[in-house]
């Protein structure tokens, strides 16, 4: 197994939805730098598109489920401001020490821990926007029906998920990467992600193309 497939997982992407006990994985260190690579130095850009995808705003709460090491909650963080909140969570603890390293030299304030989408150690009725990038294709049906309940659980009334996930029908480097071979190359995102959307009971759903070519994204407010 190669580097870049210890990250993501083998082809079954076996990740359980449960906190692993281990010690971070070497790899977590070089996570950064292959996102750097794949969007060919733009994943600060990337990050800002999703945010603005979200539609966030000044003083709102926001989560960011499966943040990896943090970057995408470090431009959200800009954005809510000192009136808002910013949370991460990863089911990877490994991540999520590289997230709070990342936050310390990066003078964040934001909030890091480990939890999987299928069980947000949060209340009901706790975030504005919640999103999720690059995770969609990680989790199995059972986790993507679980996570889906549980992110409409957390968020408020009319509050907004954000699901970005790889386009396979697009070329680029980040759908070729190994251990991807398996996804079917469609717009799964447009297809499956809004449909589970629709079945959590999201409404307003919107879905298209990311900035970034080689992602889509899919937004659905839940009802209040
Ligand atoms: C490809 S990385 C994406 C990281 C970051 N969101 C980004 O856009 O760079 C996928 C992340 O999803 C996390 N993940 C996988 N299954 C998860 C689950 N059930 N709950 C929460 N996070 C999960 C992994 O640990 C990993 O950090």
């Amino acid at each position: 197994m190669n580097l870049i497939q210890k990250i993501h997982g083998n082809d079954e992407h076996t990740h359980d939805g449960q906190p692993h006990t281990h010690q971070a994985p070497f790899w977590v260190r070089y996570y950064d730098t292959i996102v750097g690579v794949v969007t060919l130095g733009r994943t600060r850009k990337v990050h800002q598109s999703t945010i603005q995808l979200a539609r966030l705003q000044s003083g709102e709460a926001i989560l960011d489920i499966g943040c990896g090491t943090g970057k995408l909650i470090f431009a959200a963080e800009k954005v809510v401001g000192s009136a808002g909140t910013a949370v991460g969570l990863d089911v990877e603890p490994g991540m999520i020490e590289q997230a709070k390293a990342n936050a310390a030299k990066a003078h964040s304030h934001a909030t890091f821990g480990v939890a999987s989408i299928t069980e947000i150690p949060y209340p009901d009725n706790s975030f504005d926007v919640v999103t999720s990038s690059l995770v969609y294709h990680h989790l199995n049906q059972e986790q993507k029906v679980a996570g889906l309940q549980e992110v409409a659980r957390v968020l408020k009334p009319n509050g907004r998920f954000l699901i970005v996930d790889l386009n396979p029908t697009r070329r680029g480097l980040a759908v070729r990467l190994p251990g991807h071979s398996r996804l079917a190359q469609e717009d799964y995102v447009s297809r499956e992600v809004v449909a589970q959307l629709a079945a959590a009971d999201f409404a307003n759903i919107t879905a298209g193309a990311h900035p970034f070519n080689q992602l889509s994204y899919a937004l659905g407010v839940i009802n209040a």
